[in-house]
């Protein structure tokens, strides 16, 4: 098949490397020349683990290539996807299809013979509805078929679930549109994904339902750590307990400090407006956006009352600034509420993270960056944990606690073992453990204590 991509950002160039490495031929399009020259020179604009080698061999093999003028290659395509940003709208919350309706636009007079185009953007429902619109409008002889084709993987094992998804869901009732994209997606039938055809509203609807599903499980087990803190319960195990449950299962039942990233803070806007716009209140999504928002918020607060006095003037340490480990993306990222109340509290921060700094320096310039967490660590008050990259999760402890001044060790994912912590000096504070609560075991065991448990807070 032969596939155009248009938007090479997270979404555009995981999905387009792993297209070309079904065998697939496959032109990323992007508007970024920036961008685009990058790649051309075999540089990777993310970082997203594997795909330089993924890019690499597909360029290698003439599978895959780049350009920022979409014309030939959606002329020549079976399949055009649309792979554009979709942020939030500003004021409102609503999805800003601006970059969508701008490439379907462009698409529709470049189109030539039957083509499928196929929104992989996050859109409201509705949205494939004013992309066929749009094309009919500016080519009234194209013979296109319009289906939706959400994306449901991770950035950080975005290859992984892009290659083993749990289902791939096409909204098309088009049979022309079934085949094409049932030959897209043939090879993953070796790995036995389910292809899952849809109306395409529903399709559009399943992936901010899903969305908003995994929010309200961070944010419950988020309310339970809230809770267990205050009746002296360990809320790992309370997660544990209700997750071997199948019917409510472990996954993202990891608390922390609330959800951030690219798409769950904007899809459960978008959500909630969606619904508002059909004359529908989403009274838990809503709730969910509200508790949540107010958490992150709270975070600078919990370090604050961990310390136990004014922060004007203390050294906070802050480990981790991108929204969740293997990625460099900042977008909502809680670190950033976090430092900017721990600067309003007149706290100095200082920060590493392993690949975010970059990033980060733009939301964040106030601050300053160390390339380790023990030269983070050189003469804070506080370290506190905000990301769980597995960098964080074997520190010397002992190291670490000789570079400090003081000894507040604040693990806003509990990645570590509070009696392990202890035991080298520090004060410990977790998410969710309440005093009487903590891990049982030698005190050195293990600094990972809930093997059982995946870690959340992640899309
Ligand atoms: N990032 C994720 O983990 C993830 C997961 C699932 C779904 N999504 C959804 O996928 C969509 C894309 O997200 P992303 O994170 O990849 O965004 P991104 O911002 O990383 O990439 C979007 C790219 O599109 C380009 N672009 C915009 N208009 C264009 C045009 N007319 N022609 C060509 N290129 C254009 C931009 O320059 C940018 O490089 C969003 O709707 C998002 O909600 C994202």
């Amino acid at each position: 098949m032969r596939i155009a991509m248009i938007g090479t950002g997270y979404v555009g160039l995981v999905s387009g490397a792993c297209f070309a490495d079904f065998g697939h031929e496959v032109t990323c399009v992007d508007k970024d020349a920036g961008k685009i020259a990058a790649l051309h020179k075999g540089e990777i604009p993310i970082f997203e683990p594997g795909l330089d080698v993924l890019v690499a061999a597909n360029v290698k093999a003439r599978r895959l290539s780049f350009t920022t003028d979409l014309k030939t290659p959606v002329a020549d395509a079976d399949a055009v996807f649309i792979a554009v940003g979709t942020p939030s709208r500003r004021g409102d919350g609503h999805a800003d299809l601006t970059y969508v309706y701008a490439a379907a636009r462009e698409i529709a007079s470049a189109l030539s013979g039957f083509t499928v185009v196929v929104t992989k953007s996050t859109v409201p429902v509705g949205t494939g509805d004013e992309v066929e619109r749009i094309i009919h409008e500016a080519n009234p002889s194209a013979d296109v078929v319009v289906a939706s084709n959400p994306e449901f993987l991770r950035e950080g094992a975005a290859i992984r679930d892009f290659k083993f998804p749990d289902r791939i869901v096409v909204g098309t009732d088009d049979e022309r549109g079934r085949k094409v994209l049932g030959d897209v997606y043939r090879p993953l039938s070796l790995n036995q994904a389910p292809l899952m055809f849809t109306k395409r509203r529903t399709a559009e609807l399943i992936k901010y339902a899903a969305n908003a599903f995994l929010a309200t499980k961070i944010t419950f087990i988020n309310e339970m750590a809230d809770l267990s803190e205050k009746v002296g319960a360990d809320v790992q195990e309370v997660a544990r307990g209700i997750g071997l449950d199948n019917r409510i299962g472990t996954k993202f039942l990891h608390a922390g400090p609330g959800f951030g990233g690219s798409c769950f803070p904007k899809d459960t806007r978008a959500l909630i407006k969606i619904a508002q716009d059909y004359d529908v209140q989403l009274r838990i999504v809503e709730a969910v956006l509200g508790v949540n928002d107010n958490r992150k918020r709270a975070m600078a607060r919990k370090v604050s009352n961990a310390v136990g006095a004014s922060l004007r003037g203390k050294t906070v340490a802050v480990l981790g600034l991108t929204f969740k480990p293997d990625t460099d993306d900042m977008r909502e990222a809680p670190s950033i509420p976090l430092v900017t109340g721990l600067l309003d509290m007149g706290a100095k921060v200082r920060a590493h993270d392993p690949v975010g700094m970059e990033h980060a320096k733009k939301e964040l310039p106030e601050i300053e960056y160390c390339g380790d967490p023990y030269e983070c660590a050189l003469g804070a008050d506080v370290v506190v944990i905000v990301t769980e990259w597995t960098q964080f999760r074997a520190l010397d402890l002992l190291r670490l606690k000789r570079e400090m001044a003081g000894c507040m060790f604040i693990d806003l994912r509990n990645i570590y073992n509070p009696l392990e912590v202890e035991y080298f000096g520090f004060t410990y504070r977790g998410v969710g453990r309440g005093a009487t609560a903590v891990t049982e075991g030698h005190p050195r065991g293990t600094n990972v204590p809930d093997v059982g448990l995946v870690q959340a807070g992640s899309e």
